[in-house]
């Protein structure tokens, strides 16, 4: 019994030691003497913390192992197989930048996109080259040049790094068919913002604090926050796209008319997947919250398969989209106003209900399951009453008689009281 136990506790540790083996143990983490190569993002974490903690919930973390991606993906692969590398070259990019066959690929895989891919990053071809971005392992590119007597690694300064380009070479796409899946970056090169020298940067990795405080020369820079939250965070959408609305009535209609205002967003909202979309929508209750009237709008960009039939799969959009069927999508600083009409019977409304929602597709596994919505904001508006001005006139006129008449009274009253009746 205990032999046996024996026996099967160093098969046990056999076993462990061989997986152990057979995991690298960092990725990339060079040998001296050995070339330059690409490292893991823990190993960055041991001296950039902060950076790898906003990164780790980052989408760009999860770009390749996200069942959201995972699913469409492997659609793809069973359908194309061979023409992954369309997906990857995006969604595990630092695949590319490694000799082909070499299986720490598969370890890199789990990071998305990961540290070291965008810091190794040299330039980047936007035109139609494969891959699109070129890199010099062993040194890292940023915004700063490092600091002075402090490096660890090989720094050096790199102006893409700091302007929209970088990004767009992941952020724009073009199919065979030439219609744009993702137009990001071409969304804020068309607008003022390219102009006004406001990149992707600036809105999407602000500093995690201002360490003025905390480095007394004055020159120190925070840690920038690198989760680059999209249309996934709420509190970024509400305060990026307000909306307003009044809500009048008059005789047997009540008009509803709403603001809607791209305020603080780079580029089109929404923007990235055509699968994103805002809906906008409205309710109208009478005084006891019985619903009178009821509309939807939604802002998206659909893409068709060139006989007008919607393409909904992601992976269909990068292979089969060949025409743009609606784009009603909020423009940088567009303010759209929206004027709805519900017609009302006797009954009077008392307050409307104005939502925006943003929606991302599911996993797509079961169809009921297949829209995420997160409500970006919800406000109320009471009616104004809409009455012609001759009513508010005799309204007024009735208050005023009652008042004094009223007052008269009083005054008979208390001359009576004091004449001892
Ligand atoms: C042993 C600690 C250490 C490790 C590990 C480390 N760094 Fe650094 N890194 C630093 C220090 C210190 C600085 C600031 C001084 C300098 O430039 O060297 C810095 C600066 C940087 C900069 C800023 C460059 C600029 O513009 O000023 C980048 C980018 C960077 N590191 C990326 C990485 C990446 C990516 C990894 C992981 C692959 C990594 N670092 C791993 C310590 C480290
Ligand atoms: C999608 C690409 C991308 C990824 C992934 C990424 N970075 Fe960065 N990082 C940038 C860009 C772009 C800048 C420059 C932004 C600026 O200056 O406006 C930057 C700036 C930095 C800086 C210099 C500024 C500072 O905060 O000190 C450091 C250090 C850094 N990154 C480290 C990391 C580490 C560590 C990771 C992984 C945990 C990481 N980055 C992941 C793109 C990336
Ligand atoms: C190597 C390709 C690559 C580069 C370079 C890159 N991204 Fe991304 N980015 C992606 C992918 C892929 C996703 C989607 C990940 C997912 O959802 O699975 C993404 C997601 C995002 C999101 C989240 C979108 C959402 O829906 O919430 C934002 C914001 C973003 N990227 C901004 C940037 C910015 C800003 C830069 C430049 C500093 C940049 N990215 C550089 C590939 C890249
Ligand atoms: C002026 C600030 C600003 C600039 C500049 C900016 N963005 Fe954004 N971005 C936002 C805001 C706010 C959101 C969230 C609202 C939304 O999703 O439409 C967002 C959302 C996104 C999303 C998610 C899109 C969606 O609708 O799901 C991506 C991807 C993105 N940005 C990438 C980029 C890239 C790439 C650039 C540069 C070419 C860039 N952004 C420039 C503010 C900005
Ligand atoms: C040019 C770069 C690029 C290529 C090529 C690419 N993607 Fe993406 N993909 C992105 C970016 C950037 C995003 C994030 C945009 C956004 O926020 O909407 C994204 C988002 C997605 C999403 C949405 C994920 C989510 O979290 O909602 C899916 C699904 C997806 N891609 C699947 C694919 C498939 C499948 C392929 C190959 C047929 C592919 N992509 C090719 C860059 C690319």
């Amino acid at each position: 019994m205990n032999r046996l136990s024996s026996a099967s506790a160093c098969v046990l540790l056999f076993a462990a030691l061989c997986l152990f083996a057979s995991i690298p143990k960092e990725a990339g983490a060079a040998l001296a003497g050995e070339p330059p190569t690409y490292q893991s993002a823990t190993t960055c974490a041991q001296c950039h913390p902060e950076i790898y903690r906003t990164w780790r919930a980052s989408e760009h973390a999860a770009a390749f192992t996200n069942p959201a991606f995972q699913l469409p993906f492997e659609r793809f692969r069973l359908t194309q197989p061979g023409k992954t590398q369309l997906c990857e070259q995006c969604h595990n990019p630092i695949r590319f930048l490694l000799a082909p066959g070499d299986p720490r690929a598969a370890v890199f895989a789990q990071e998305g996109v990961t540290c070291d891919f965008c810091h190794s990053v040299e330039s980047v071809d936007l035109k139609d080259a494969f891959p699109r971005y070129r890199a010099k392992p062993g040194v890292k590119f940023g915004p700063r040049g490092g600091a002075p007597g402090k490096s660890v690694h090989t720094t050096k300064f790199s102006r893409l790094h700091i302007t929209s380009e970088f990004c767009a070479g992941c952020h724009e796409f073009r199919n065979a068919y030439g219609v744009a899946v993702l137009s990001t970056y071409s969304e804020w090169a068309e607008s003022f913002y390219r102009g006004e020298g406001v990149h992707c940067q600036f809105c999407h990795l602000p500093q995690l604090f201002d360490a003025r405080f905390i480095d007394p020369s004055g020159r120190g820079k925070g840690p920038l926050d690198h989760s680059m939250a999209g249309g996934h965070s709420r509190e970024r959408l509400a305060k990026a796209i307000p909306v307003r609305a009044t809500l009048t009535v008059s005789g047997r209609e009540a008009t509803l008319r709403i603001q809607l205002k791209n305020e603080l967003v780079g580029h089109k909202t929404p923007s990235g997947m055509p699968t994103h979309r805002l809906r906008l929508s409205s309710l109208l209750f009478d005084g006891s919250g019985n619903t009178l009237g009821r509309k939807e709008e939604v802002f998206e960009r659909v893409l068709g398969d060139g006989a007008r039939k919607p393409v909904e799969k992601a992976e269909l959009l990068f292979t089969a989209a060949r025409e743009v069927l609606k784009d009603n999508r909020l423009g940088p600083k567009e303010t759209r106003e929206i004027t709805q009409a519900f017609p009302l019977g006797d009954v009077k409304p008392a307050v409307a209900e104005v939502a925006l929602a943003y929606e991302i597709p599911t996993p797509d596994i079961a169809p009921a399951l297949r829209l995420i919505s997160i409500p970006v904001s919800r406000v109320l508006i009471p009616a104004k009453a809409g009455f012609p001005a001759g009513t508010v006139v005799l309204i007024a006129l009735a208050v005023v008689f009652l008042l004094a008449a009223g007052a008269a009274l009083l005054r008979r009253r208390a001359r009576r009281k004091s004449a001892g009746l």
